[in-house]
């Protein structure tokens, strides 16, 4: 399994991955807006298995915080380690440009997504009401990163 930074090239699969996901998945205009910005601010991760793309985490720096937007891995690959290693890649990332914190969103219903980043040491940090839609709210997590 290779960890890699995405690449134009990936956001068909990308895209493949999302839609076997989601119901609502993110339409391709928005994998193009996070990995192809020109600045550094858009990020986007991959892990690669036999170079077929397995999983991705996306997300966006905000001057030293880094928002997760999106962390997918093909259903037939989960439950090996892929979701738990994207966060990790990215942890890193954060570290080496010395950022606060990672924030994020997801669903309350959630569970293996929510005890992924329980996992790794994120904190809950309040609720969104109706945040997906009617009746479908998100807790909000935070990692918060180094001595700051
Ligand atoms: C959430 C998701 C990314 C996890 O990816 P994954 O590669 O299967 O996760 P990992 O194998 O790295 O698991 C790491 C940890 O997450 C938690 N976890 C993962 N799947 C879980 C499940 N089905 N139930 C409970 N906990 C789970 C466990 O704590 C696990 O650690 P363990 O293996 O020591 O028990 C994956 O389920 C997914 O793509 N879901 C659909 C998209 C989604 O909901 N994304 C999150 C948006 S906020």
């Amino acid at each position: 399994m290779l960890i890699r930074e995405a690449h134009n090239q990936d956001i068909d699969q990308l895209v493949a991955i999302e839609e076997l996901c989601y119901d609502q998945p993110w339409l391709r205009e928005v994998f193009e807006e996070e990995i192809e910005r020109d600045d550094d601010a858009g990020v986007g991760i991959v892990a690669e298995d036999e170079g077929l793309v397995v999983g991705f985490l996306t997300g966006m720096a905000v001057v030293d915080e880094f928002y997760l937007h999106n962390l997918a891995v093909h259903p037939d690959f989960r439950g090996r380690g892929i979701g738990r290693g994207l966060l990790e890649a990215a942890e890193s990332l954060c570290n080496q440009r010395d950022f606060r914190s990672i924030l994020l969103e997801v669903r309350e219903d959630n569970e293996a997504a929510r005890q992924l980043y329980l996992d790794l040491g994120f904190e809950a940090a309040g609720t969104r009401k109706d945040y997906y839609g009617p009746g479908q709210n998100a807790y909000m997590y935070i990692k918060h990163l180094g001595s700051k």
